[in-house]
């Protein structure tokens, strides 16, 4: 499955994205406000292509022009998501490298996500969450449409060994409707 948008290409993940996908995801800036450490060398981002963006809506951002990775996008289903234990929810995740940081990509992918879920995946709910302090995610959340829903003041972050603030919206399907005007 391949996605496209004015700008971006989404596509699947293969393995000879473990150099672009080094480049950005070493970047202490990126990995950590999102729960997950910056990676060490290409040989974990390897590993992380093969064991960890295997998801079935999980894609590569790339840019038209060159279809090089230079973020994610995932839509986590039922079972990959502790935000919900229904089939027809799920959750929105990305991140961007930072030199392509402030170009409105994500917004641009995750709407595109967003339709895939609601008009080809049968959803009726997305959710999205960011850490306290995370007020670019948060701005994203807002742009996209989604709604507030609740904090949590503790939120186990695994991959970090931490406990955090999250702060969880939620889009469903006819408040993305009316977004478009339907
Ligand atoms: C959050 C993130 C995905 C946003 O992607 P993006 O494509 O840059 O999104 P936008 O271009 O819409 O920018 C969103 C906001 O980030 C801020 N921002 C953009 N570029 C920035 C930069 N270079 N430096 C600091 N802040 C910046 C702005 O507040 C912007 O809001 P605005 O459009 O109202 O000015 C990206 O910053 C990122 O990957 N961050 C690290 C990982 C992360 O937080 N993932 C989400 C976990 S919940």
């Amino acid at each position: 499955m391949t996605l496209t948008t004015e700008r971006l290409v989404l596509r699947h993940w293969t393995e000879a994205d473990a150099e672009s996908l080094y480049e950005y995801a070493k970047d202490p800036d990126v990995g950590p406000v999102a729960g997950w450490n910056p990676h060490k060398n290409v040989e974990e981002s390897l590993e992380v292509i093969k064991s960890v963006f295997t998801g079935a809506e999980c894609y590569a951002v790339c840019e038209r022009e060159t279809n090089r990775a230079i973020g994610a996008v995932e839509l986590k289903l039922n079972g990959y998501t502790d935000m919900t234990e229904r089939e027809d929810e799920c959750e929105l995740g990305y991140w961007l490298g930072k030199p392509f940081w402030g170009r409105g990509y994500i917004p641009e992918a995750a709407a595109e996500l967003l339709r895939r879920a609601f008009e080809d995946l049968g959803m009726t709910t997305v959710w999205c969450g960011y850490y306290e302090g995370n007020s670019k995610s948060k701005r994203v959340q807002e742009k996209l449409g989604f709604i507030y829903h609740h904090t949590c003041n503790e939120v186990p972050v695994p991959l970090l060994n931490e406990i955090r603030t999250g702060h969880t919206s939620y889009m469903t399907r006819e408040q993305w409707l009316s977004g478009r005007g339907l």
